[in-house]
């Protein structure tokens, strides 16, 4: 059995939803609005944590190869988990953030994934207060162990990530299933006004907003995890997503509130003799 069975079999065991409901209430506490949308990524077009965590995983391993390396590099060393310790904060919070907004196959894994993580920041921390009172063997011991949950931890994040898309576009390869040229959605008669129309397009969803006589566009899966946007709503101008409430400009695309992160693809749109069309490539004019 592969290492991702082991995971797969971490996703069913519900042993672990008390955890999962303990994380959720502290995962509450964040603030909502800009905060929470800078948490996830959303001005950065796809989410911060990935990110974050590069400094804490960098620097903890360039301070577990120093205390390996020949020659005197402890302060070198000390001073790395500590940038280390400072920059696993913002790599926490945007991963709770995230981890907050999932389903419960990915919370599981994300609930060992921050429970081992966690322990790396401990022994890292505890690694050093050892080197502050000078006990050089022990934090040496403690950076060590502290890396083994790391990349644990890293591993989990991978699956979360890798295996299970948690972050990614989810809609990403929609766009391309759309044959060239042009679509006949149907007459604009049968397009409310300021109100989210779900189509298809050769089994493409698509959602369609009317303002009067003009229509937007655009792919009708949401980005942060595939969501029906045809069952979302329409509001200041901004679709809403039925499960997450990500919020995307009907004209744009572009992602108003996370947790989406990617925009939605527009779709070029046109209404010719009282009947909507779309098409996904710019090319000519109907
Ligand atoms: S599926 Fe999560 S916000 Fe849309």
């Amino acid at each position: 059995m592969g290492f991702g069975e082991y995971v797969r079999w971490l996703e069913r065991d519900e042993r672990l939803d008390p955890l999962v409901a303990r994380m959720r209430k502290l995962a509450r506490r964040l603030p909502a609005g800009r905060v929470r949308n800078v948490l996830h990524g959303v001005q950065l077009g796809h989410p911060l944590h990935p990110i974050s965590v590069h400094l804490p995983i960098g620097t903890w391993t360039a301070a577990v190869l120093l205390d390996v390396l020949p020659g005197d590099h402890r302060r070198s060393a000390h001073a790395l988990i500590d940038l280390g310790l400072l920059a696993a904060v913002p790599a926490a919070v945007s991963g709770t953030a995230d981890w907050s907004q999932q389903h419960s196959r990915q919370q599981r894994v994300g609930a060992v994934h921050a429970v081992a993580n966690g322990a790396s920041a401990l022994l890292f921390g505890a690694s050093s207060l050892a080197r502050y009172r000078g006990r050089q063997a022990w934090g040496r011991g403690l950076a060590l162990v502290g890396a083994g949950t790391l990349g644990l931890g890293g591993y989990l994040g991978g699956h979360i990530t890798y295996y299970r898309a948690g972050g990614a576009n989810s809609a990403d390869p929609l766009v391309d299933l759309i044959p060239p040229g042009w679509h006949d959605l149907g007459p604009l008669d049968g397009f409310q006004d300021q109100q989210v129309t779900g189509k298809d397009v050769r089994g493409v969803p698509v959602v369609v907003t009317r303002s009067g006589q003009s229509v937007s566009a655009l792919l009708g899966m949401c980005t942060h995890m595939g969501a029906p946007l045809a069952e979302g709503t329409l509001a200041d101008g901004c679709i809403r997503c039925p499960w997450h409430e990500s919020s995307f400009r009907a004209d744009s695309g572009t992602v108003e509130e996370g947790p989406a992160t990617a925009a939605l693809e527009v779709l070029e749109s046109s209404v010719e003799d009282g009947r909507v069309w779309v098409r996904a490539e710019p090319g000519p004019s109907r």
